[in-house]
């Protein structure tokens, strides 16, 4: 898959936050890449960033003032958006965002976005009570309704010294989504199937046995694999996540509930197990809540095996053309990987050490994977789940030939 932006050019708007010195890699990584890039710095933005340092790294003249007459003569703000391929928000402040979800035009970058009659990919930037306050939450579902594509944020240490999600995606995240509005859809026509998060095994009414996935990765397969074109019906437990734009996402709790949707998502070409399955379920889910008792031993609780989704997958009658898992290992990660392709059949599975530095996966926006095959390990170096979650998908693509979901239904 071709992967320069040559010919391609993007025009990318930088408002007022401390993410926006992130900004200037993108714009490196845009130029580096072969695209074309313009700039607006908004008057926050130019807060954090100087127009002198955007424009010695887009080699452009950089956008700052929609009164400035010599800017609006040599380009101004209709050509801004007329002549980009792509428009880019990056960082946008929980400000630009309610200024772009209220149509407003009071500088600059809100008139050009609002003129706009190009995609638009925003990449949210600010403090976490500021991202999960409902105004935003409802502002960023009014501009996905619209069909403006957003890309993060995520979580983790911020500026301010609190800690939440918030920060705005890494360059190389926001470069691949760029990347991949760019290309043609490699994966149109194709049906995939992602598992993601935990189960969650009933005992009563009220208590469970689970497990601490977040259904990042899970979730980030989905939306990678959607950006290229597949058709994606995402099952997920119970996650704090987003359905993903554009994906049908089916919300499951049990092993056995979550089987059957997979079972319904067939015929598919590509599954994704990424679902952290409970391996047991309570032999009895009690219909009124287990009471204390006393002075009497607390009750055992018996447990059963759940089915094995991705097993069951691998096997079936309509198995996918391509069936991958994950695998976490505390030991002889390649040797025990290697035996559990084979035993559960799968095509591919994604490995990771857990165990000692690594034990905090679950939860955490980065990781470290390898791809084990029946030919071949690839050490995947530390990356961000999203990064992982592309790179799977551009392996799907370079695997996958000709046929589509009808031969396979066939
Ligand atoms: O056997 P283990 O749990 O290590 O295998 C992990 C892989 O198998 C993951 O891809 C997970 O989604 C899948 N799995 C499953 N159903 C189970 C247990 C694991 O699909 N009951």
């Amino acid at each position: 898959m071709s992967k320069t932006l040559k010919d391609k050019s993007a025009l990318l708007i930088i408002s007022g936050g401390i993410a926006a010195y992130k900004s200037l890699e993108l714009i490196r990584l845009i130029k580096k890449s072969g695209g074309h890039i313009r700039c607006i710095l908004t008057k926050g933005g130019e807060q954090f960033v100087t127009p002198l340092s955007v424009a010695a790294l887009s080699e452009e003249t950089v956008y700052t003032d929609l009164w400035s007459l010599k800017d609006e003569t040599e380009m101004g703000h209709i050509r801004l958006s007329r002549e980009a391929d792509l428009i880019i928000v990056a960082p946008a402040s929980a400000n630009i965002i309610a200024q772009i979800v209220h149509g407003n035009a009071e500088d600059l970058a809100t008139t050009t976005l609002l003129a706009a009659d190009k995609p638009i990919l925003i990449a949210p930037a600010m403090n976490h009570m500021m991202w999960n306050n409902p105004a935003t939450q409802d502002n960023i579902t009014a501009l996905q309704a619209r069909g403006i594509e957003t890309i993060g944020p995520t979580e983790g240490d911020m500026a301010c010294g609190e800690h939440g999600m918030g920060r705005m995606s890494e360059p190389e995240d926001i470069f691949a989504a760029i990347n991949a509005f760019f290309f043609e859809k490699p994966l149109e026509g194709y049906k995939a199937l992602v598992t993601s998060g935990p189960t969650l095994e009933p005992l009563d009414p009220v208590r469970f046995i689970s497990n601490r996935s977040s259904g990042k990765q899970g979730h980030a397969i989905a939306s990678a694999l959607h950006k290229f074109g597949a058709d994606v019906t995402l099952i997920s437990g119970p996650v704090a996540l987003p359905d993903p734009a554009g994906v049908n996402t089916i919300h499951v709790e049990t092993a056995a509930e979550m089987l059957k949707a997979c079972e319904s998502a067939l015929p598919a070409n590509i599954a994704v197990c990424a679902a952290a399955v409970s391996d047991w379920a309570p032999t009895q889910n009690a219909d009124h809540k287990i009471k204390k008792r006393g002075d009497e031993t607390p009750p055992a609780i018996a447990l059963k095996e759940n089915p094995d989704i991705l097993k069951t997958l691998a096997s079936h009658k309509q198995r996918p053309q391509l069936v991958i898992g994950f695998a976490a290992e505390t030991e002889n990660l390649t040797e025990n990987a290697a035996a559990k392709l084979a035993r559960k059949n799968c095509d591919w599975l994604l490995a990771n050490l857990v165990g000692q530095d690594d034990k905090k996966i679950f939860g955490e926006d980065q990781n470290h994977v390898y791809l084990i095959t029946s030919s071949d390990t690839q050490d995947w170096r530390p990356m961000s789940k999203q990064a992982v979650a592309t790179k799977l998908a551009e392996e799907i693509t370079n695997h996958l030939e000709q046929p589509k979901v009808q031969d396979a239904a066939e």
